[in-house]
């Protein structure tokens, strides 16, 4: 059995943001599973930022996609043909996939999910890659404590939005940083921040850094970075003497439009408050999923965790969805619903 599917391709690489002539669809024909392998029906894409380092060619932890090849994403997908005993036909499943409404991929780079645990798409936010990214940075990096002042940059986003809740149930202070008044209210009555700053409407880095003065008068202990630009310089002189800085993401400078802040005082900041910084990527952390979900899924089971999903219709709405996560138009996780949704 061959299966007929579209795909979106890398069609360009970006200069600065992409834009639409940077995809293009394709129409390809799969050919049936060989063993160890199988057919899937794409229900759910997820679209993270990490993927605007792979349209460019330059070196990262992860190989650049090559001009002309598949846009790839975390997807949760239903079995249609199996080349293998250990799946079968309406078996459900989470893996890296093309762009794509079909996909042939091999058994062992997918893994199982039951339906009945969660809905579907958590398997790409909350208890997927982006729930234990926000986990790994606040436990295994950061190893935030009670008592401690947090600030969160992206703070209503896939990761921000869970390291947020994570934060404030371990007792610390919640200090959240998200684009606009809407996003800001949520993460105060939604993500257990306890005041959420507007980086929006912040005239400058150093009018950013007085609110945050204004909201952590004791200074900030731990910062969990999603974003670089504006914020982390606003956040730097505000950190505490052997404050912790966990590097998740530098979003705003992504697509190479946002100035860095000069080295020369960053630099002292770090040597003067004798911080500790440390970057991570969730992969390297991967054998500490069993931790993660048993704090987390029991959390989501008792409906104790929060989140919220932008979902964009079908493959052709991928790349706008896309360049709308990099500007801030997400309002939590961004999805991509590729087919229908049998849970
Ligand atoms: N290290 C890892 O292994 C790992 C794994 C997953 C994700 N990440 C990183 O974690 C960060 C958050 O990822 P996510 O999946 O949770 O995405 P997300 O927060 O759901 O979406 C991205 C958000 O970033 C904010 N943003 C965009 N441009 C910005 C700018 N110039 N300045 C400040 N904020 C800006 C926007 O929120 P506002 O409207 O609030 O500004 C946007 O909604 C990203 O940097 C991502 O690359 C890292």
């Amino acid at each position: 059995m061959t299966q007929q599917t579209r795909q979106i391709v890398l069609a360009s690489r970006p200069e600065a943001e992409p834009g639409p002539e940077n995809f293009r669809m394709e129409q390809t024909t799969l050919p049936a599973p060989g063993p160890g392998e199988v057919l899937v029906r794409v229900i759910w894409m997820s679209l993270d930022p990490y993927m605007r380092g792979r349209m460019s060619a330059a070196k990262s932890y992860v190989p650049p996609i090559e001009v002309g090849a598949p846009m790839t994403a975390g997807c949760v997908a239903e079995v249609i043909a199996s080349g293998d005993a250990g799946l079968k036909p309406g078996d459900l499943v989470e893996g890296r996939m093309a762009w794509a409404e079909h996909a042939l991929v091999p058994v062992s780079e997918v893994k199982r999910i039951d339906p009945a645990a969660a809905p579907l798409a958590a398997w790409l936010g909350v208890l997927g890659m982006p729930g234990m990214t926000a986990w790994t940075g606040l436990n295994r990096i950061a190893q935030a404590k009670a008592g401690e002042t947090i600030v969160v940059s992206a703070a209503t986003g896939a990761v921000g939005s869970l390291a947020a809740q994570l934060a404030r149930r371990k007792g610390m202070r919640v200090i959240g940083v998200a684009g606009g008044p809407d996003k800001c209210a949520r993460a105060v009555a939604e993500y257990g921040c306890h005041v959420c700053l507007d980086h929006r409407a912040a005239p400058d880095a150093r009018a950013l850094s007085d609110q945050i003065r204004e909201a952590a008068p004791d200074g900030v202990d731990v910062y969990f970075e999603n974003v670089g630009g504006k914020t982390l310089e606003a956040v730097l002189p505000r950190m505490n003497i052997h404050g912790r800085i966990a590097v998740c993401g530098t979003i705003a400078w992504y697509s190479g439009v946002d100035n860095p802040p000069p080295l020369p005082p960053v630099w002292r900041t770090i040597l003067t408050r004798r911080l500790r910084i440390e970057g991570f990527i969730v992969f390297d952390h991967y054998a500490h999923t069993p931790e993660f979900l048993a704090e987390v899924q029991p959390l989501v089971a008792a409906g104790e965790i929060r989140w919220r999903e932008t979902i964009a219709e079908g493959l052709d709405n991928a790349p706008a969805a896309f360049m709308g996560l990099l500007q801030g138009k997400n309002d939590g996780k961004q999805l991509v619903r590729i087919g229908a949704d049998p849970a």
